[in-house]
């Protein structure tokens, strides 16, 4: 039997064209959020050479900055390019969840919705944007302290690498540890919903085993990254590294 077409059809293609760039923002957000938490685990990893010895974690650093895929590239290249595609994901993933945000205000506010369809928001996806801002603003701490040594805690512009660490995490600095405890827990809580979601928008979600196996997955990620990024301040703290 034919569809009959009535005058609903054009407002239900642009209904349909909002859904799929709503779509489209949200595989945006899982694989910018998921090369994110690569990069985090990566730093997270990388901190633990404090427990080798200064020469180690200050050649890793020193790596990190010059050497990376050299001679393929020339010395310095890599971190420029790493920093590029960093910033791009971040702007990428914010950028997505806003206009995500603003969309679903959007149609929660609407009048011709009915109440009983309006979209719930939940707890999670809540905090999700509330921690996702205080993130920037602690992100952006911690760049003006270790990357561009703006703030100086504990140490200065001629401090090493392994000097630097030693000098913002010691005792008489507890505050900043405090402050990093607060940063990677709020990290770590939004690394928890962020994989799940990711995931679940990529299509790994397809039933209660697969659910299961995510929660996990989630929870294993955030406390992994929670207990490594926090080891070396707090063994800096009680005088276990110096
Ligand atoms: C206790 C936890 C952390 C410690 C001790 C730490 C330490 C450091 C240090 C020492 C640097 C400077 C590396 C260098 O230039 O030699 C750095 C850079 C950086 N960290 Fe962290 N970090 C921690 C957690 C985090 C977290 C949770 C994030 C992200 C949410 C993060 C994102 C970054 C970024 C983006 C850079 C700049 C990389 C670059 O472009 O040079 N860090 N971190």
């Amino acid at each position: 039997m034919p569809v009959a077409t009535t005058s609903a059809t054009p407002s239900l293609s642009v209904h349909q064209r909002a859904l799929r760039s709503n779509v489209v923002k949200k595989a945006i957000m899982a694989v910018t959020g998921l090369v994110l938490i690569t990069f985090l685990l990566f730093h997270m990893f990388g901190n633990l050479k404090m427990f080798v010895d200064a020469e180690a974690y200050n050649h890793y650093a020193s790596w990190l900055h010059d050497d990376i895929l050299y001679p393929i590239l020339p010395h310095g290249w890599f971190i420029w390019i790493f920093r590029v595609v960093l910033l791009a994901c971040l702007v990428g993933h914010v950028y997505c969840a806003a206009s995500l945000w603003r969309a679903a205000r959007h149609a929660r506010s609407s009048k011709y919705v009915h109440a009983a369809h309006r979209p719930e928001q939940t707890y999670a996806a809540r905090t999700m944007r509330v921690g996702g801002v205080i993130l920037l603003l602690l992100v952006i701490f911690h760049l003006l302290m270790f990357t561009t040594r703006s703030v100086q805690i504990g140490f200065d512009s001629a401090s090493t690498p392994y000097e630097m660490m030693i000098g913002a995490f010691s005792l008489e600095n507890w505050w900043v540890v405090l402050i990093y405890a607060i940063f990677v827990g709020v990290v770590c809580m939004h690394v928890r919903h962020g994989f799940w979601s990711a995931f679940t928008t990529l299509g790994a979600n397809v039933g209660p085993n697969a659910r299961i196996a995510l929660n996990c997955l989630a929870y294993f990620v955030a406390v992994l990254l929670f207990v490594g990024f926090m080891l070396p301040p707090v063994a800096i703290m009680f005088g276990m590294v110096n």
